[in-house]
């Protein structure tokens, strides 16, 4: 009885306070994640988009690709992503998107170098959060040969698929002077044209598009400027 009075004194006080107090609160709702969620965003491919930075970034000698799996993540395709990495519709909990982002208790990703660019982070958050899906009705080839501008189209390129593993000098391809210097001492095109004689780039990804490699060309044949 005396219990009771207790309680029911909280209560009162609580809502004098202004607060509702919630009866039951610890039962706790397993998280369903809802089907329109899983279906996809549909501006999202993942070949296109997301592959590229898993393979510039992670599947890299030493660190993730078939031969070095480090800690069994093997990064270089969809299988392997989704594998141990990905819970689908569920970023935060998801392993590979905490180590991205640099999360609490989590090693940060990639281990060497800068941490990924905020809007590779933010476009692996938006798969993940979309069902993490390889949906290829996405993937038109969105490479426009008319734009080969350095800020619209070859510096988002470098960033993408190259500067995960060129982050450090004389090779920084997050700089324009780096870019530029590969540009005209003649090693760029030959490195994505897969041109014999020259490294082919990048190292562990699939070859350029001919689109991007027109955008590439006309961009170093106009002067590679800095525009
Ligand atoms: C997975 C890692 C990796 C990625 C991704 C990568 N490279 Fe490389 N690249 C290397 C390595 C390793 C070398 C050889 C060592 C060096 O020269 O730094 C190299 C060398 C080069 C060279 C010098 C070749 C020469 O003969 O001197 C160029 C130019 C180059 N890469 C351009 C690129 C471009 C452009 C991209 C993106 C389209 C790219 N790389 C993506 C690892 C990578």
């Amino acid at each position: 009885m005396k219990n009771l009075t207790k309680s029911m004194m909280v209560v009162a006080l609580a809502t004098i306070a202004g607060i509702t107090p919630v009866i039951n609160s610890c039962v706790h709702q397993p998280f369903v994640v809802p089907d329109s969620l899983l279906a996809g965003d549909p501006t999202i491919c993942f070949d296109r988009d997301i592959l590229p930075i898993f393979q510039s970034s992670c599947a890299k000698s030493g660190c993730h690709n078939a031969a070095s799996h480090e800690e069994g993540y093997v990064l270089d395709s969809y299988a392997g992503i989704l594998k141990k990495g990905i819970v689908k519709g569920n970023p935060s909990a998801s392993k590979i998107y905490q180590s991205i982002i640099g999360a609490p208790g989590v090693d940060r990703m990639p281990q060497v170098g800068p941490s990924l660019p905020d809007a590779s982070i933010q476009l692996i958050k938006r798969w993940i959060a979309a069902g993490a899906t390889n949906d290829t009705s996405a993937c038109s080839d969105n490479c426009d040969t008319t734009n080969y501008a350095y800020n619209s189209a070859i510096k988002p390129m470098m960033q993408k698929y190259c500067a995960g593993c060129h982050y450090t000098s004389p090779k920084n391809f997050n700089t324009y002077t780096d870019i530029k210097e590969q540009a005209v001492n003649g090693n760029l095109i030959p490195c994505i044209e897969h041109a014999s004689g020259f490294a082919p780039m990048p190292e562990s990804g699939s070859k350029f598009t001919d689109c991007q490699i027109t955008v590439v060309k006309k961009w170093v044949a106009a002067g590679a400027q800095e525009n």
